[in-house]
């Protein structure tokens, strides 16, 4: 279980992150929804290491998290422009798991057929539609197998037959029992996703709802519910 506790944030003077708790299972999907700004991508950098913390605990299965454990599947996806498709599933596994090239090579082949992108391997990513990126990214981070997964904004250059795609692809990730958080304010996904949704603003979380209770009882969850439908019950920032 990952578990997270009074975390908070800074930059300068300006609060990021407020005092933010909650717990994540193993095979549960966690989504950090809310408005841009509001602090989800921040959590998610914390969570990979990409960012430091103030104050607050992160803890995996009884232990401070440590960022090996960590795999990141990012918005614009990262994708190195001058290597082929199959040499960047092969390269972080060479270089920071210590795999040989062979081994790698398996790896990436394994995980290339299971998304269907075998045809591309040897391909560049300036050569792949946005839908076949965004699979290639899902695709080198589980390479590494991590035991939490975190997704930021997975289907921002998606349209809606591949967020159906990505969502089930993460449903997918939970039934294999690993952890996984998606930031995003896609309501379509969320509709995809069965999960524990977190509605964020101005750094703090300001409502729960599992993805079931929504559908049942929307009216319980009174800002979720505002939020997924495009309403407006906050104009401001955040
Ligand atoms: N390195 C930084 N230095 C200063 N401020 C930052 C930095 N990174 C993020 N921020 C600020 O922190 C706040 C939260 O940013 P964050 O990227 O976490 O938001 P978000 O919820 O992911 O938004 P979006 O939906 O647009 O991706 C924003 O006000 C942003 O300007
Ligand atoms: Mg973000």
């Amino acid at each position: 279980m990952l578990s997270i506790k009074n975390l908070s944030k800074h930059y300068h003077e300006k609060t990021i992150l407020d005092d933010v708790s909650f717990d994540v299972q193993a095979g549960e999907v966690v989504v950090l929804l809310g408005k841009s700004g509001v602090g989800k991508s921040t959590i998610l950098r914390i969570l990979t290491g990409l960012e430091t913390k103030d104050s607050g605990s992160i803890i995996f299965d009884g232990q401070p998290l440590v960022t090996q454990k960590v795999g990141m599947v990012f918005q614009d996806f990262n994708l190195f422009p001058h290597l082929t498709i199959e040499q960047n599933i092969m390269l972080p596994l060479q270089k920071v798991a210590g795999k040989t090239e062979q081994e790698a090579q398996n790896i990436a082949d394994q995980l290339l057929a299971k998304y269907e992108l075998s045809a591309q391997a040897q391909l560049y990513p300036h050569g792949l539609s946005g839908g076949q990126k965004q699979r290639v990214a899902f695709a080198r981070t589980l390479a590494m197998q991590p035991q939490l997964i975190c997704c930021d904004e997975p289907t921002s250059a998606l349209d809606p037959l591949l967020t159906s795609k990505i969502g089930q692809e993460i449903n997918d990730l939970a039934l294999q029992g690993l952890t996984v958080i998606v930031a995003t304010h896609d309501t379509e996904l969320i509709k995809q996703i069965k999960s524990t949704i977190y509605l964020m603003k101005s750094g703090k979380i300001i409502e729960k709802a599992t993805s079931q209770g929504l559908i049942d009882n929307p009216d319980q969850f009174p800002f979720i519910k505002n939020f997924t439908q495009g309403g407006t019950f906050d104009t401001t920032n955040n």
